[in-house]
């Protein structure tokens, strides 16, 4: 199984809508994909005691456990990730252990395309995640509405899922 984390907490959210057709095209290729939106599954702020007791963040460590890959849908915040998406991982830690792991941002403006860094750094040094390099990053000019317009943004989600369903596979295979 594949989980897409979707990070933003915007009513119209960009990288939802690169959540939700990076859903679709893994459903497409006979994946099982769920999307987890952190907008309809709010988290407690991760205070390393109590909070790992709430149901919303027991079920989402559950997912990350049982997923094979996760994909990180997040808005670009002051050059990182949201703090939601950042919360997600404080609060589910140890069930990131080995995953894959892929990231799917959008942004205000070009200047912030290494923004995943930190985070991607956290992933592989904590948890031993292996990071998938080929990250999205799509501006606003990327969409109209609700929906991605930008045939460039669209083909890199294609090989984004194309990378991971192949080293899925081979990561089965040696282990
Ligand atoms: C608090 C805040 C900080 C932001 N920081 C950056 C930034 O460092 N670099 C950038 O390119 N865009 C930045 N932006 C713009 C967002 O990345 C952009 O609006 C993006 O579409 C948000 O993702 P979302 O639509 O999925 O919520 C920031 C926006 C907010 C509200």
């Amino acid at each position: 199984m594949i989980l897409i984390l979707s990070a933003s907490l915007h009513p119209d959210s960009r990288s939802r809508i690169l959540a939700n057709l990076a859903k679709s095209k893994l459903e497409e290729s006979s994946e099982e994909a769920v999307l987890f939106d952190l907008s309809l599954k709010p988290l407690p702020l991760c205070d390393g005691m109590t909070a790992y007791a709430d149901p919303n963040v027991k079920e989402l460590a559950s997912f990350v456990k049982q997923a094979d890959a996760v994909l990180i849908a997040s808005p670009v915040y002051n050059y990182d990730v949201n703090a939601a998406a950042k919360n997600a991982i404080e609060l589910t830690g140890r069930s990131w252990t080995g995953k894959l792991v892929g990231f799917m941002l959008a942004a205000g403006g070009p200047g912030s395309y290494m923004s995943a860094m930190g985070v991607a750094n956290s992933l592989m040094l904590d948890f031993r995640c292996l990071i998938i390099p080929r990250f999205i990053y799509a501006l606003g000019d990327a969409f109209e509405g609700n929906e991605l317009t930008s045939e460039d943004i669209n083909q890199r989600l294609d090989d984004l899922i194309r990378e991971l369903t192949l080293l899925k596979s081979a990561l089965k295979k040696i282990s």
